[in-house]
């Protein structure tokens, strides 16, 4: 463990002064990328963040005030396994990849991009936040996720410089480049370029959009090409909590909805409706839905022949490691009807992929759903069919009910207002973000959390403003 360096690692890099060079070239570019679109106003305030400093299943990571420009963001992979093999596709049972394979150098050199992008991208998009906390503790989780996804575009740089050569300096150069939301210079996915500027889309997006990134480093995490196994393998600790932050911070905003519709009108008492509350998960699940890619893909056939990108859980789950030979049935639109396609199984791999999600999610309604039992009310909270509202794959270009029933264009344009976030919620929503940053304190839209942070109880001072 080299935890002292310039940039701490377990890849002993200062035995690689070739890439431990151009590592340190690119970090000043990082900080400048980090002071010009990390959280804004807060950069020179002490944070209360954990800081990743091994890899270990216990003590992987230490706790203390830290100023976010000097965080030590960190290269971490798992340790290598002795004789790891290839896991699935046409190669299973080969030894694992340790450099990239050079028929596959472009497709790895695309996943890896396309990976890295979203963590800077998620940062530019939350960059505001910070002004409209509702409590200390919200601000140092938000800030949390952000250091954090600042780590993991080191982790896919590290393996740009590292495995790439000259084309992957240049990615690593560009991945700094880009701008979420930027119309001349976008971010390379879709959800990645919407504004994420109010709280409740916050938490709908770290319980939804990390989520799908949860399920592509768990298929990376199987990966043939081992340091991005190893990579991703550690990334998914890190992001575990970036999904507690969303599932919990719309949990708690549930709560206070619940607690607020037993004692009035909840608009009047100036907490957020639950209609408002559904918008948002319509919106960022189906936006979320996108990122796994078209149902139909022979890229999916062609990654997981290679053995470079597998299935949710690959080694655990399956016995049968080629699907060769299988065949999956999905809905597609022909003729203006949905009907039943049968489609060879590695082309349906985008879509068994969003089916893990998928269920993933349904956990996080069930446990909202709870809190609305438990506070006697009927109303319950759900996900829309995955076929409404996409922009990628099969049903792009079609319109769909919440229900996942066609309907026209004219239809969708008419009903858009009462499923998805309209102005007027987006609006109602800002309105309510006002920061309160007095130690203990929370806003009056969002319960406050069951625990603190790492044995910390609420009222302790996670950011130190003063
Ligand atoms: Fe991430
Ligand atoms: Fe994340």
């Amino acid at each position: 463990m080299n935890l002292y360096d310039r940039i701490p690692n377990n890849v002993n890099l200062s035995e690689d002064k070739k890439l431990q060079r151009a590592l340190e070239k690119w970090l000043p570019n990082y900080l400048d990328w980090w002071r010009e679109m990390g959280p804004e106003g807060f950069q020179d305030k002490d944070v209360w963040l954990r800081t990743a400093v091994d890899v270990g299943s216990e003590g992987w990571a230490h706790f203390d005030y830290v100023k976010m420009p000097d965080y030590r963001w960190g290269i971490f992979l798992e340790p290598p396994k002795p004789d790891a093999k290839i896991g699935f596709g046409d190669n299973y049972g080969r030894p694992a990849y340790q450099e990239v394979p050079g028929e596959f150098r472009n497709s790895l050199r695309r996943i890896i991009v396309t990976q890295g992008d979203t963590e800077p991208a998620s940062v530019e998009q939350q960059r505001q936040l910070g002004k409209t906390c509702p409590s200390l503790y919200d601000l140092r989780n938000l800030f949390q996720v952000n250091v954090e996804e600042g780590r993991h575009l080191w982790a896919m740089v590290y393996l740009l410089h590292g495995y790439f050569g000259r084309d992957g300096r240049d990615e690593a150069d560009a991945l700094l480049e880009r701008r979420s939301g930027n119309p001349d210079k976008p971010r390379i996915l879709e959800a990645f370029n919407q504004p994420c500027d109010d709280w409740l889309n916050f938490f709908a997006f770290t319980m939804f959009t990390d989520r799908d990134g949860k399920y592509q480093l768990s298929a990376l995490a199987e990966s043939g090409f081992e340091p991005l196994a190893r990579t991703c393998q550690f990334m998914l600790t890190e992001e575990a909590h970036h999904m507690f932050v969303g599932d919990t911070g719309l949990g708690r905003v549930v709560r206070r909805t619940a607690q607020l519709m037993r004692e009035g009108d909840v608009r009047e008492l100036g907490g957020i409706p639950l209609e408002i509350i559904q918008k948002y998960i319509n919106f960022w699940f189906s936006y979320s839905l996108d990122l796994f890619g078209g149902e139909i893909s022979s890229n999916s056939a062609d990654f997981f022949a290679a053995g470079l990108k597998g299935r949710f859980q690959e080694q655990k789950q399956y016995t049968e490691h080629t699907a060769a030979n299988e065949i999956f049935t999905m809905q597609v639109v022909e003729d203006n009807q949905l009907k039943p396609r049968e489609v060879p199984m590695r082309n349906a791999l985008n879509e068994v992929l969003r089916g893990e999600y998928v269920k993933d999610c349904e956990k996080g309604l069930a446990r909202w759903n709870k809190i609305l039992a438990e506070a006697g009310l009927t109303e319950r909270l759900y996900l829309p069919n995955p076929r409404f509202h996409r922009h990628v794959g099969e049903y792009a270009g079609h319109t769909f009910d919440l229900h996942g029933n066609l309907i026209t264009r004219e239809e969708f344009e008419k009903r858009k207002s009462e499923w998805l976030p309209a102005m007027e919620d987006r609006e109602y929503v800002r309105s309510l973000m006002h920061p309160v940053t007095e130690i203990g304190k929370i806003a009056n839209w969002i319960a406050p959390p069951a625990a603190g942070i790492k044995g910390k109880p609420f009222d302790f001072e996670y950011v130190r403003l003063g």
